[in-house]
C-alpha cells in the first residue's frame, strides 16, 4: 500500500502519454544503414588486449556498483513520460553523485570511453519548468553558418534526436523546435531553447556523457514517424512508384487513397510548383488526418528554408469508384493507388489518363494482385500490366573492427611456421600501428556483413500502362 501511495505521488499524469507511445511504435520501425565502428570480440570471438590486472580490477569495479535506490527503483517501473521533472532530476543527481566516483574510477583504467552505458531512452516533451536545468553541453558552443546558404536551427522546424549504441540506432525521435518545451529521457533532457540557433547535424552531449545527434529531418523521416492514420506507403516502394509513373516537375497525377498522407507528399514533391496532385479519400478521418500530415510539413518547410513548400496536392473527401463528376474534366500524366480493391477504381480514372500514361498500384498482398489482374481481365480496360515486382532493401553493418576497449583492431599477415623473426617483426610494427591514434590505411579488418534486423516485405508494385486500342 506504501508503496502504492509513493508510486500516485510520483506519478504525473501527462498528456503526452500518446507521445511515449508513439517512441515505442517508432522503435519497431527504425531501420538504418549501420556504419558506426563495432567491437571485434563480439563478432569474432577474439580475445581482449587488456592486461589480466586491469581486466580483474575493472570486473571489480564493476561488481561494486551499488544497488538502485527505492526511486531508482519505482520510477525504473514506471513509464518515463509519466514522471514529473522533479523526480527525473532527483533521480538523475541521486545517480549523478553515487556513480561519479565508479566513473573517474573506470575512465582513469580505461582511457577512452567507449560511449554511454544508459540501456533504455525514452522521450517526452514538456513545458519549461522553472528551476530545472538541462545538463546538455555542446560539444561545439559556438554556431555561425560556415557554408553558403547554410541555416542555423529555427524554432518550428522538424527536427531528429539519434541516440546510437553498439552499431545501431537504438532512439529516433521526431519533434518540432518550440520554444520552452524540452526533449527528454533517461539519459536527462535537452532544452528546445538551447538548440536553438546551433547548427544542424550536431552531437550534444548530455551531463550524463550521452551523445544525441540533433539533425533535421528529411522526408523520409517525417513520413516514418509522423502520426499515422492508416499505413503509410514506405518510402522505398513510393520512391519506386514514382520512378515507374516517370513523374516530372509540373505533372498531373491522380492519388487514392491519401491515407496518412505520406505518398501525397512525395508526389507533391516530385510535381513541384507547376505540378498538381488530386488525392482521393473515402474516410473522412483519414483524410484529415492527411491533410493535418501534410500542413505540417509545409509549415515547417517554410522555417526551414525561408520559402513556401508548393500549396499543390487537392485533398477530397470521397470515393474514386464514385468519383466521375470530381475527376471530369481532368487528365492525369500518372495515378497511384493504394487502396484494397483497385480494380473497382480503375473504371472511374482511366478515362482521365494520357494514352501511354501510367498507374502504379501498391498491393500488400498477392491475392490483391490477382484480384487486379482478374479484374482487368473482365473489365476489358484498356491498361496492360507491364509489371509486377517487390522492392527489397537489405541492410548491411560496415565498419571497422574494435577491441573491447575501443581501440582498433590490425590485420594479421600469414607468417611461414618457424619463421621466428618474422613472427616477433609482425608483433613490434602491429604493437606500434595500434598505439598511434589511426592505423596505417589497409591495416584495419572490417566487419561487413548484412545486418541481423531486415525490413520484412511491404508491398507488391504492379505497374498498368495505357494504351489505345
Ligand atoms: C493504406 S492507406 C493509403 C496510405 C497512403 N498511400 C499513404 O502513403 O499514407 C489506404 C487508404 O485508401 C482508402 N480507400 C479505400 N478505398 C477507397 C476508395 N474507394 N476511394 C478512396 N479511398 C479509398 C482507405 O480509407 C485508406 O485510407
Amino acid at each position: 500500500m506504501a508503496g502504492f501511495v509513493c508510486m500516485r505521488r510520483l506519478v504525473r499524469i501527462n498528456s503526452n502519454r500518446v507521445l511515449f507511445l508513439n517512441v515505442h511504435k517508432c522503435k519497431r520501425e527504425i531501420r538504418t544503414f549501420f556504419a558506426n565502428s563495432v567491437n571485434y570480440k563480439e563478432a569474432e570471438g577474439d580475445n581482449s588486449n587488456l592486461s589480466p590486472e586491469l581486466t580483474s580490477r575493472l570486473t571489480l569495479l564493476y561488481r561494486r556498483r551499488r544497488s538502485l535506490s527505492p526511486l531508482e527503483r519505482i520510477s525504473g517501473l514506471l513509464p518515463q513520460d509519466a514522471l514529473s521533472p522533479e523526480v527525473m532530476q532527483l533521480r538523475d543527481l541521486n545517480e549523478t553523485e553515487t556513480t561519479a566516483e565508479t566513473e573517474l574510477l573506470e575512465t582513469r583504467l580505461i582511457q577512452e570511453d567507449c560511449g554511454p552505458r544508459e540501456d533504455d531512452l525514452d522521450t517526452l516533451e514538456d513545458p519549461e519548468t522553472p528551476g530545472v536545468h538541462s545538463h546538455v553541453t555542446f560539444e561545439e558552443e559556438e554556431s555561425c553558418p560556415s557554408v553558403p546558404g547554410e541555416r542555423l536551427l529555427g524554432f518550428g522546424e522538424l527536427l531528429v534526436a539519434e541516440y546510437s549504441k553498439k552499431r545501431r540506432v537504438e532512439f529516433k525521435k521526431l519533434f518540432q523546435l518550440q520554444s520552452g518545451a524540452r526533449l527528454m529521457g533517461n539519459w536527462g533532457f535537452i532544452q528546445h531553447n538551447d538548440i536553438v540557433g546551433k547548427r544542424a547535424g550536431q552531437f550534444l552531449k548530455t551531463g550524463r556523457g550521452v551523445s544525441i545527434l540533433v539533425r533535421r529531418a528529411s522526408l523520409e523521416d517525417y513520413v516514418l514517424l509522423m502520426r499515422r492514420g492508416p499505413a503509410i506507403a514506405y518510402p522505398k516502394d513510393a520512391a519506386t512508384m514514382l520512378m515507374m509513373m516517370d513523374v516530372t516537375e509540373g505533372d498531373c497525377v491522380l492519388e487514392s487513397g491519401s491515407g496518412s498522407g505520406a505518398m501525397s507528399l512525395f508526389l507533391s514533391r516530385a510535381v513541384g510548383s507547376k505540378g498538381c496532385v488530386i488525392s482521393v479519400e473515402i474516410r473522412e478521418d483519414h483524410h484529415k488526418r492527411a491533410v493535418l500530415n501534410y500542413n505540417g510539413w509545409r509549415r515547417a518547410w517554410s522555417v526551414r528554408r525561408g520559402e513556401e513548400w508548393p500549396d499543390n496536392v487537392q485533398f477530397h473527401n470521397a470515393d474514386l469508384c464514385t468519383a466521375s463528376p470530381l475527376l471530369s474534366g481532368q487528365g492525369f500524366h500518372a495515378a497511384a493507388l493504394d487502396l484494397i480493391h483497385p480494380h473497382l477504381a480503375l473504371p472511374a480514372l482511366t478515362p482521365h489518363l494520357h494514352p501511354g500514361a501510367v498507374c502504379a498500384i501498391y498491393l500488400a498482398n498477392i491475392t490483391q494482385v490477382t484480384d487486379l489482374l482478374e479484374g482487368l481481365r473482365c473489365l476489358e480496360l484498356p491498361l496492360l500490366c507491364e509489371r509486377i515486382i517487390e522492392v527489397p532493401v537489405r541492410d548491411w553493418t560496415v565498419a571497422p573492427a574494435l577491441q573491447k576497449d575501443g581501440s582498433y583492431c590490425i590485420r594479421k599477415p600469414p607468417v611461414l611456421p618457424g619463421d621466428e623473426q618474422a613472427e616477433a617483426a609482425v608483433v613490434t610494427s602491429n604493437q606500434e600501428r595500434t598505439t598511434g591514434s589511426r592505423p596505417d590505411f589497409g591495416s584495419v579488418p572490417y566487419i561487413a556483413r548484412p545486418h541481423p534486423e531486415q525490413m520484412s516485405h511491404t508491398a507488391f508494385l504492379v505497374k498498368l500502362r495505357k494504351c489505345v486500342l
